[in-house]
Parts: structure tokens; sequence; C-alpha cells
């Protein structure tokens, strides 16, 4: 693994998962495993297993400010990374507070934001009156957007099928003012799997086999982790992106094999020698 600069704190708000997998659980061990330092604020606790979401409890929304706050006040932030946000009003508080971070020598703080909707086993993660919400208040606050292709189609109103249509969405998202996009291209069919990263500059591909597993859980929090990771280290995107893809990449093809279901990947490979 590439060492990093310096070790990049990482505030995530985003929910719990009790199996392990995803959610918090996997932004930690992620952001730890490549070196950075992770807090978070928690939005909601998450009833899961590998199997599936059997019960949400949402935190008080002053609680999920405070959180934020007690970090930013004391601890400080390089990045932000958002993911399961639950409804209008945790989106409301989180722009806010993405807002109210002091600014740095570069200007705001990065926000990486993943628009959770939708777990793998198919549970609502995000009320759908709030995907306005998350259109108007966050998508032009990212550094960097990482919508899979359904959010890329609910966000945009396009279909998104095909590595074009990734494309023309991420076009789109940008115009809504997100900075760049991360399309990830894991529910696009195909023997290949292509995500794209989109800015105002360019574009590149990011692109490997389809793994086959079921191995799966978290692949998306753990990507938008490790990118976020990357810019509170002083990377610049495409190498933050890079480091992120290849990380996620090893810890699907590591994956412990635990539970019945859409299994956590390993993402303790690069620290256990
Ligand atoms: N079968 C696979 N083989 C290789 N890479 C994959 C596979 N499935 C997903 N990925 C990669 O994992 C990352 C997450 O993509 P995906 O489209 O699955 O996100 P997601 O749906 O948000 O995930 P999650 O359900 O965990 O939120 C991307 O980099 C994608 O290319
Ligand atoms: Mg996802």
């Amino acid at each position: 693994m590439t060492s990093a600069p310096h070790q990049g704190r990482v505030l995530v708000l985003a929910g719990s998962d009790s199996g392990g997998g995803a959610g918090i659980q996997a932004d930690i061990k992620t952001i730890t495993a490549l070196g950075g330092y992770a807090a978070t604020a928690i939005t909601a606790i998450t009833v899961q297993n590998t199997l599936g979401v059997t019960g949400v409890h949402p935190i008080p929304l002053d609680i999920v400010e405070a959180q934020a706050r007690a970090v930013l006040d004391d601890i400080g932030a390089d990045a932000f990374k958002t993911g399961m946000l639950g409804d209008a009003a945790t989106v409301e508080v989180v722009a806010r507070v993405l807002d109210s971070a002091p600014k740095t020598r570069n200007g705001a703080v990065p926000a990486v934001i993943d628009p959770v909707m939708i777990a793998k086993g198919g549970a609502s993660l995000l009320a759908q009156q709030a995907i306005g919400a998350l259109k108007s208040l966050l998508v032009p606050r990212a550094a960097l957007l990482t919508p899979n292709a359904p959010e890329a189609a609910a966000l945009t109103g396009l279909t998104v099928e095909t590595t074009d249509d990734l494309r023309r969405a991420g076009e789109a998202l940008l115009e809504l003012g997100a900075h760049a996009v991360l399309m990830k291209g894991g529910h696009v069919a195909g023997e290949r799997v292509v995500d794209l990263l989109i800015t105002r500059q360019g574009e590149t591909a990011f692109e490997g086999e389809r793994i086959e597993t079921r191995h799966t859980h978290g692949t998306g929090c753990t990507l938008a982790s490790a990118c976020a990771t990357g810019l509170a280290q002083g990377l610049g995107l495409t190498e933050s992106v890079a480091r992120a893809w290849n990380y996620v990449h090893e810890a699907m093809l590591r994956a412990p094999g635990f539970g019945a279901g859409h299994g956590p990947l390993d993402h303790a490979w690069g620290v256990r020698k």
C-alpha cells in the first residue's frame, strides 16, 4: 500500500450496520486501514446482517448534529464522508454541518457524498421525499459524489443501464453542481465492471473483471470512505480514487466468506501482512 503524506482526519456521517460489513463499521475499518483517522456522527442504527436489514432506529437530529459539532470543535476534519441519511431532515442537518465547518487553507473541507438509497438486500435507507433534498443540498457540496446506477437514475431522472448511460448521468450530476462524480458500474451488466470518474476536465475509467462473488456487502461505503481518506491525506482526486478502487478490489477478492447472504469484504487485507 502507498504510504500517505499524513494521517488525515475523516468525519463520517452515516448509519451503523450491526453486521460490520457496510455503514459506519466499513467506514471506520477502511479509513483506519488506509492510515487515516476516523470520527463519526451516527445518523441511524440498523439491525442488519448479510441477509438484510430488519430494523432501523433513527438517531434524533439534535444528537446527529451534536456528534458532528463535538468532533469539529475539538478534533477537526480534513474530509467528510456521508452515507445513509434516512430522511430529508437529516440531509438538512448534514448540509448545515458541512457549511459550518471551518475552512482550510485550500477552501472548504472536501466532502465525499455517497447518495445511499437502498441496501444490498433491498431495504430502503432513504425516504423517497428526501431525494430532492439530497439533490439540492448535498450534490452541490460534493467534492466527489459516488452514486451507483439506480441512485444516478433517481437523482437525474435518466435511465442508467449502460456505461454510456453512466457517462450521461455523470455529466447531468456535474450540471447539478457536483465538483466531481465517481459513477459506479457494479449494477451495470457485463463481464467487466467500469467505474467512471468524471470532472469538468474529463473522464478517467477504472475497469476490471467482474468478480463472481456474493461477498459485495459494503463495497460502496468502502469505496467512498477510501476516497475520502485520500482527500483527507492530501492526495489528488484521481490518485485518491485509484487507491480506493484497488483497495476495494483486493478486499472483495479476499472476502472472508462470513454469513449466508451478501457477505462482507476483508477490510484488513493490507494490515495483515
Ligand atoms: N462483482 C464485482 N466485481 C468487481 N467489482 C465490483 C463488483 N461489484 C461491485 N464492484 C465495485 O465495487 C464498487 C461499488 O460499486 P457498486 O455499484 O456495487 O456500489 P453500491 O451499489 O453503492 O454498493 P453498496 O450496495 O455496497 O452500497 C465499485 O468500484 C464497483 O466497480
Ligand atoms: Mg451504495
